[in-house]
């Protein structure tokens, strides 16, 4: 017997409730449930008989079918992917609107069409003449790329039948696709999951690598359902304050590779250009030391990236509650360190409003980077500046021990290699610390134990 059950899903989140309701129970959002295609429950025996078929099992190791990446010829996009596209693989790309993922996008595509690969692009939010006209001040006209404007899923499919399967094939962006088989208007749920699902079906078959650019809502997440980041294999992001200039690519899911590794690009007057140095981009560049700034020596996947964090102090005269406010980093992560820099240190940050902000409109992740907000907040807090070019990383332990992190050796050299004279992080010992003095060469290097170390290093100097 077959049983269909309504359901309805969130626009805004995906999840899926078996009644309407005006709120969505789990992201709070008023009037986003709509009714889904009823979904078919089966209660039946399973055998042959009953209309199923026997799957076929495969051994893992099949010589000869692992697929070979095409690297796209831009350096830190096939970085960022973990060394190129790989065939029949679905890509979400997400960003804010005017961070660059078309400019990004086409520039890839010519690249590969330029050499010799075959590439379709299909817009469904520009003209064919907007696009063009956007290639044409990227200087690549003349790159050999199909390019369509188009909305339908089934017209660009039918068409793609027709002609040999695309090396890359780009759809910008899925929330502007509809499909004539499934209800509703473009970009709900339904529509933003059919599509993908038969875009990507395509590439499976073929062996096309797909691209499909996302929209981005108000609070980061890529709009539409949920699922469409679990149907593709890779989902990245592409970042960055659109009043700097740099764009940081990242992967948030690679079924192919590591997810560790960013691309680090510039927005010319010229399209995207690679930046594949990008260890100064995040420092101020000032040479006197101010209170409340201090530099860590972050890494991404394999390369370090040295960062600046500020910190601002208010002290507030009045009971009232004092703000925290963090750009760059978790806010969470603050709570826990202001929390033991008041119960291992003495330190008073209860009737102050703290203020932390990475440079640069860089998001940090690396957990080595407690020490530095660490020194940012202290040095803030007693309104004197950290040692000249110092720069400081290493974990903090909720007991206020300094812990290990993972190349202490990688860091340092990036620090001295941009005339650092200090550095500050863990203390090292046993066969790491040969390691750490072999690497750290004409760099002063000082090991920390605990919290309370630096803020005496704070307090005492000058
Ligand atoms: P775009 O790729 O359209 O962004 P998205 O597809 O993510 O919405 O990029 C648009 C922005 O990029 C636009 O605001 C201007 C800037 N830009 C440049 O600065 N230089 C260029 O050469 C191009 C093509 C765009
Ligand atoms: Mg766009």
């Amino acid at each position: 017997m077959v049983k269909t059950k309504r359901r309805y899903i969130c626009q805004a989140c995906g999840s899926v409730s078996h009644r309407w309701q005006g709120q969505c129970p789990d992201c709070s959002e008023w009037n986003t449930l709509s009714e889904d295609a009823p979904a078919t429950v089966f209660s039946q025996k399973h055998d042959l008989s009953s209309g199923g078929r026997a799957v076929e099992f495969v051994a893992l190791d099949v010589p000869g079918e692992v697929p070979k990446r095409r690297p796209t010829g831009m350096a830190e996009f096939d970085r960022a992917l973990g060394g190129g596209l790989v065939p029949g693989s679905a890509i979400l790309m997400g960003g804010d609107p005017g961070i660059g993922k078309s400019t990004l996008l086409l520039q890839a595509a010519a690249k590969i069409a330029k050499a010799g690969g075959h590439t379709v692009y299909v817009s469904g939010e520009e003209a064919a003449g907007q696009v063009r006209l956007r290639a044409s001040r990227l200087g690549l006209a003349d790159a050999p790329i199909k390019l369509a404007a188009a909305t339908s899923v089934r017209d660009i499919l039918t068409t793609l039948g027709t002609m040999e399967p695309p090396a890359l094939l780009v759809i910008d962006s899925i929330q502007t696709m509809h499909s004539d088989t499934i209800e509703g208007a473009p970009g709900t749920v339904s529509q933003v999951r059919g599509c993908a699902f038969e875009l990507i079906r395509y590439a499976k078959e073929t062996g096309a690598a797909l691209v499909l650019v996302g929209h981005v809502t108000k609070d980061g997440t890529i709009a539409g359902p949920r699922v469409l980041e679990h149907m593709v294999d890779v989902v990245m992001s592409f970042e960055g304050e659109r009043s700097h200039q740099y764009r940081i690519l990242r992967a948030l899911k690679n079924r192919f590779g590591a997810v560790d590794e960013i691309g680090v690009f510039a927005m010319a007057g010229a399209g995207l250009e690679e930046v594949s140095n990008p260890s100064m981009l995040f420092l101020s560049g000032r040479d006197t030391p101010l209170a409340g700034s201090s530099v860590f020596p972050a890494l991404e996947g394999t390369r370090p990236v040295l960062v600046e964090i500020q910190a601002l102090i208010v002290k507030l005269q009045s009971g009232a509650t004092p703000r925290r406010a963090v750009v760059g980093w978790d806010s969470g992560r603050l709570a826990m360190l202001l929390a033991v820099l008041e119960s291992r240190c003495g330190l008073n940050f209860s009737s102050a409003e703290v203020y932390l902000n990475v440079a640069g409109g860089y998001r940090l992740s690396d957990p080595a980077a407690d020490l530095a907000v660490a020194a940012a907040l202290v040095s803030a807090l007693a309104d004197k500046p950290l040692p000249n070019r110092s720069a400081w990383f290493g974990e903090v332990s909720l007991a206020g021990e300094i812990r290990p992190v993972a190349h202490a050796g990688v860091r340092l050299r990036e620090a001295e290699k941009l005339g650092f004279a200090k550095g500050f992080g863990p203390s090292v010992s046993g066969k790491n610390s040969k390691k750490a003095d072999a690497n750290s060469g004409a760099l002063n290097y000082q090991g920390l134990n605990q919290l309370a170390n630096l803020v005496d290093q704070v307090m005492v100097q000058q």
